[in-house]
Protein backbone atom coordinates (compact mmCIF):
# COMPACT_ATOMS: atom_id res chain seq x y z
CA UNK A 1 0.00 0.00 0.00
CA UNK A 2 1.93 3.25 -1.41
CA UNK A 3 1.51 6.27 1.36
CA UNK A 4 2.23 10.34 0.90
CA UNK A 5 4.84 10.26 3.28
CA UNK A 6 6.99 7.55 1.52
CA UNK A 7 9.71 9.20 -0.89
CA UNK A 8 9.09 9.18 -4.22
CA UNK A 9 12.61 7.27 -4.89
CA UNK A 10 11.32 4.51 -2.63
CA UNK A 11 8.07 4.12 -4.30
CA UNK A 12 9.96 3.73 -7.49
CA UNK A 13 12.44 1.05 -5.77
CA UNK A 14 9.81 -0.93 -4.65
CA UNK A 15 7.82 -0.64 -7.53
CA UNK A 16 8.94 -1.28 -10.54
CA UNK A 17 6.20 -0.25 -12.22
CA UNK A 18 5.52 2.96 -10.28
CA UNK A 19 8.37 4.86 -12.72
CA UNK A 20 5.57 4.87 -15.65
CA UNK A 21 3.20 6.84 -13.26
CA UNK A 22 5.87 9.46 -11.97
CA UNK A 23 6.82 9.80 -15.79
CA UNK A 24 3.29 10.20 -16.80
CA UNK A 25 2.51 12.97 -13.66
CA UNK A 26 5.70 14.95 -14.68
CA UNK A 27 7.56 13.65 -10.99
CA UNK A 28 11.02 13.34 -10.25
CA UNK A 29 12.28 9.39 -9.14
CA UNK A 30 15.92 9.92 -10.10
CA UNK A 31 18.29 13.15 -9.17
CA UNK A 32 15.49 14.80 -6.89
CA UNK A 33 13.59 11.66 -5.91
CA UNK A 34 14.22 11.75 -1.97
CA UNK A 35 11.14 13.79 -0.93
CA UNK A 36 8.27 12.48 0.08
CA UNK A 37 4.94 11.61 -2.45
CA UNK A 38 2.83 14.35 -0.91
CA UNK A 39 5.69 17.47 -1.21
CA UNK A 40 6.34 16.17 -4.59
CA UNK A 41 2.96 16.87 -5.86
CA UNK A 42 2.62 19.54 -4.30
CA UNK A 43 5.41 20.99 -5.85
CA UNK A 44 4.30 19.61 -9.64
CA UNK A 45 0.88 20.86 -8.85
CA UNK A 46 -0.79 17.74 -9.01
CA UNK A 47 -3.22 16.16 -7.04
CA UNK A 48 -1.39 13.24 -4.92
CA UNK A 49 -4.64 10.86 -4.51
CA UNK A 50 -4.79 10.83 -8.61
CA UNK A 51 -1.39 9.76 -7.97
CA UNK A 52 -2.11 6.85 -5.77
CA UNK A 53 -4.89 5.77 -7.50
CA UNK A 54 -2.72 5.25 -10.46
CA UNK A 55 0.00 3.95 -8.64
CA UNK A 56 -2.51 1.08 -6.97
CA UNK A 57 -3.50 0.67 -10.78
CA UNK A 58 0.02 0.23 -12.06
CA UNK A 59 1.34 -2.14 -9.19
CA UNK A 60 -1.39 -4.58 -8.76
CA UNK A 61 -1.28 -8.08 -10.05
CA UNK A 62 -2.06 -8.16 -12.87
CA UNK A 63 0.13 -5.80 -14.24
CA UNK A 64 3.01 -6.62 -16.64
CA UNK A 65 6.32 -7.10 -13.92
CA UNK A 66 9.31 -5.43 -14.18
CA UNK A 67 12.38 -6.60 -13.67
CA UNK A 68 13.61 -6.07 -10.06
CA UNK A 69 16.82 -5.10 -10.37
CA UNK A 70 17.16 -4.93 -6.17
CA UNK A 71 17.73 -8.56 -6.41
CA UNK A 72 19.71 -9.45 -9.32
CA UNK A 73 23.32 -9.46 -9.32
CA UNK A 74 25.34 -6.04 -10.30
CA UNK A 75 27.01 -7.30 -13.15
CA UNK A 76 23.78 -8.42 -14.73
CA UNK A 77 22.46 -4.46 -14.12
CA UNK A 78 25.25 -3.08 -15.47
CA UNK A 79 25.40 -5.31 -18.64
CA UNK A 80 21.57 -4.46 -18.96
CA UNK A 81 22.67 -0.63 -18.55
CA UNK A 82 25.05 -1.13 -21.53
CA UNK A 83 23.15 -2.84 -23.59
CA UNK A 84 19.76 -1.53 -23.10
CA UNK A 85 20.41 2.43 -21.94
CA UNK A 86 23.94 3.29 -23.34
CA UNK A 87 23.24 1.67 -26.41
CA UNK A 88 19.80 3.82 -27.10
CA UNK A 89 21.91 6.99 -26.23
CA UNK A 90 24.14 6.41 -28.95
CA UNK A 91 21.90 5.57 -31.37
CA UNK A 92 19.27 8.28 -30.52
CA UNK A 93 21.64 11.31 -30.09
CA UNK A 94 22.54 11.29 -33.75
CA UNK A 95 19.19 10.47 -35.10
CA UNK A 96 18.02 13.78 -32.92
CA UNK A 97 20.98 15.96 -33.83
CA UNK A 98 19.94 14.90 -37.99
CA UNK A 99 16.24 15.79 -36.98
CA UNK A 100 17.17 19.15 -35.03
CA UNK A 101 19.26 20.44 -37.74
CA UNK A 102 16.57 19.90 -40.42
CA UNK A 103 14.31 21.65 -37.96
CA UNK A 104 16.14 24.49 -37.69
CA UNK A 105 16.87 24.73 -41.29
CA UNK A 106 13.42 24.80 -42.27
CA UNK A 107 11.40 26.62 -39.16
CA UNK A 108 14.25 27.86 -37.29
CA UNK A 109 13.29 31.65 -38.28
CA UNK A 110 10.20 31.50 -37.02
CA UNK A 111 10.23 29.45 -34.15
CA UNK A 112 13.61 30.71 -32.32
CA UNK A 113 13.40 28.22 -29.34
CA UNK A 114 14.48 25.47 -31.52
CA UNK A 115 18.23 26.44 -32.09
CA UNK A 116 18.39 26.93 -28.17
CA UNK A 117 17.26 22.94 -28.16
CA UNK A 118 19.46 22.35 -30.85
CA UNK A 119 22.27 23.94 -28.95
CA UNK A 120 21.05 22.24 -25.64
CA UNK A 121 20.99 19.02 -27.13
CA UNK A 122 24.54 19.46 -28.51
CA UNK A 123 25.41 19.68 -24.99
CA UNK A 124 23.86 16.62 -23.21
CA UNK A 125 24.81 14.48 -26.18
CA UNK A 126 28.32 15.27 -25.51
CA UNK A 127 27.77 15.45 -22.00
CA UNK A 128 26.08 12.05 -21.76
CA UNK A 129 28.89 9.76 -24.56
CA UNK A 130 31.66 11.38 -22.41
CA UNK A 131 30.13 9.91 -18.77
CA UNK A 132 28.78 6.69 -20.65
CA UNK A 133 32.65 6.14 -21.45
CA UNK A 134 33.92 6.70 -17.96
CA UNK A 135 31.05 4.59 -16.66
CA UNK A 136 32.19 1.40 -19.49
CA UNK A 137 36.05 1.93 -19.54
CA UNK A 138 36.81 2.26 -15.22
CA UNK A 139 33.26 2.20 -13.11
CA UNK A 140 31.31 -0.55 -14.17
CA UNK A 141 34.49 -3.17 -14.86
CA UNK A 142 35.64 -2.41 -11.25
CA UNK A 143 32.30 -3.22 -10.00
CA UNK A 144 31.96 -6.78 -11.61
CA UNK A 145 35.62 -7.48 -10.41
CA UNK A 146 34.70 -6.60 -7.03
CA UNK A 147 31.46 -8.26 -7.18
CA UNK A 148 33.32 -11.63 -8.07
CA UNK A 149 36.12 -10.77 -5.35
CA UNK A 150 33.56 -10.35 -2.70
CA UNK A 151 31.86 -13.55 -3.76
CA UNK A 152 34.89 -15.26 -3.82
CA UNK A 153 35.72 -16.16 -7.07
CA UNK A 154 38.53 -13.05 -7.72
CA UNK A 155 41.51 -10.97 -6.61
CA UNK A 156 40.71 -7.70 -4.87
CA UNK A 157 40.48 -5.32 -7.59
CA UNK A 158 43.18 -2.42 -7.52
CA UNK A 159 41.76 0.97 -8.09
CA UNK A 160 43.22 4.55 -8.36
CA UNK A 161 40.54 6.26 -6.94
CA UNK A 162 40.57 5.42 -2.96
CA UNK A 163 36.83 4.24 -2.41
CA UNK A 164 34.12 3.88 -4.84
CA UNK A 165 32.38 6.88 -3.70
CA UNK A 166 34.69 8.85 -5.28
CA UNK A 167 33.83 7.69 -8.88
CA UNK A 168 30.40 7.85 -8.02
CA UNK A 169 30.13 10.89 -6.68
CA UNK A 170 31.48 12.41 -10.34
CA UNK A 171 28.93 10.39 -12.23
CA UNK A 172 26.28 11.31 -9.69
CA UNK A 173 26.93 15.36 -10.41
CA UNK A 174 27.25 14.45 -14.24
CA UNK A 175 23.23 12.94 -13.83
CA UNK A 176 22.70 16.36 -11.90
CA UNK A 177 24.30 18.01 -15.72
CA UNK A 178 22.60 15.81 -17.88
CA UNK A 179 19.07 15.60 -15.88
CA UNK A 180 19.08 19.85 -15.87
CA UNK A 181 19.89 20.27 -20.07
CA UNK A 182 17.07 17.73 -20.20
CA UNK A 183 14.86 19.72 -18.14
CA UNK A 184 15.76 23.15 -20.04
CA UNK A 185 14.63 21.36 -23.51
CA UNK A 186 11.32 20.09 -21.93
CA UNK A 187 10.70 23.91 -20.79
CA UNK A 188 11.82 24.94 -24.68
CA UNK A 189 9.75 22.85 -25.83
CA UNK A 190 6.61 23.25 -23.59
CA UNK A 191 6.80 20.07 -22.64
CA UNK A 192 7.37 18.70 -25.96
CA UNK A 193 4.25 20.25 -27.69
CA UNK A 194 5.08 20.96 -31.19
CA UNK A 195 3.01 23.86 -32.72
CA UNK A 196 -0.76 23.49 -34.28
CA UNK A 197 0.11 22.67 -38.08
CA UNK A 198 3.50 21.06 -37.55
CA UNK A 199 5.12 19.53 -40.21
CA UNK A 200 6.23 15.48 -39.48
CA UNK A 201 9.46 16.02 -38.97
CA UNK A 202 8.88 18.57 -36.44
CA UNK A 203 6.52 16.57 -34.70
CA UNK A 204 9.24 13.07 -34.79
CA UNK A 205 11.81 15.66 -33.46
CA UNK A 206 9.77 16.70 -29.97
CA UNK A 207 8.61 12.74 -30.03
CA UNK A 208 12.16 11.93 -29.81
CA UNK A 209 12.89 14.37 -27.57
CA UNK A 210 10.50 12.96 -24.83
CA UNK A 211 10.82 9.65 -25.31
CA UNK A 212 14.49 10.32 -24.64
CA UNK A 213 13.74 11.85 -21.55
CA UNK A 214 11.94 9.10 -20.64
CA UNK A 215 15.18 6.72 -21.30
CA UNK A 216 17.14 8.92 -19.77
CA UNK A 217 15.30 9.22 -16.11
CA UNK A 218 14.97 5.12 -16.01
CA UNK A 219 18.37 5.22 -16.82
CA UNK A 220 19.16 7.15 -14.30
CA UNK A 221 17.38 5.39 -11.43
CA UNK A 222 18.93 2.44 -12.44
CA UNK A 223 22.32 3.81 -11.48
CA UNK A 224 21.84 6.77 -8.88
CA UNK A 225 19.04 4.92 -6.84
CA UNK A 226 20.12 0.64 -7.22
CA UNK A 227 23.34 0.69 -8.56
CA UNK A 228 25.47 2.69 -6.85
CA UNK A 229 24.07 2.28 -3.05
CA UNK A 230 24.59 -1.32 -3.41
CA UNK A 231 28.18 -0.78 -5.24
CA UNK A 232 28.82 1.38 -1.71
CA UNK A 233 27.63 -1.39 0.52
CA UNK A 234 29.70 -4.24 -1.36
CA UNK A 235 32.99 -2.56 -1.40
CA UNK A 236 32.37 -1.89 1.96
CA UNK A 237 31.61 -5.66 3.09
CA UNK A 238 34.49 -6.59 1.38
CA UNK A 239 37.35 -4.62 3.23
FE1 LIG B 1 24.89 4.99 -17.47
FE1 LIG C 1 25.40 7.34 -15.46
Amino acid sequence: MTTTIQTVRDIALENPAAVRVFEKYGLDYCCGGRVPLSEACAAKDVNVDDVIASLEAAIAPSSPVLKDWTKESLASLTAYIVNTHHAYVKREVPRLTELAGKVVNRHGDTRLELSAIQAKLAELGEELIAHQGKEEVVLFPYIGKLERFVSGSGNKPRDCFGTIAHPIAMMTKDHEIAGSLMAEIRDLSRDYTPPDGACPTFRAFYEGLHEFELDLHQHIHLENNILFPRAIVLESSGV
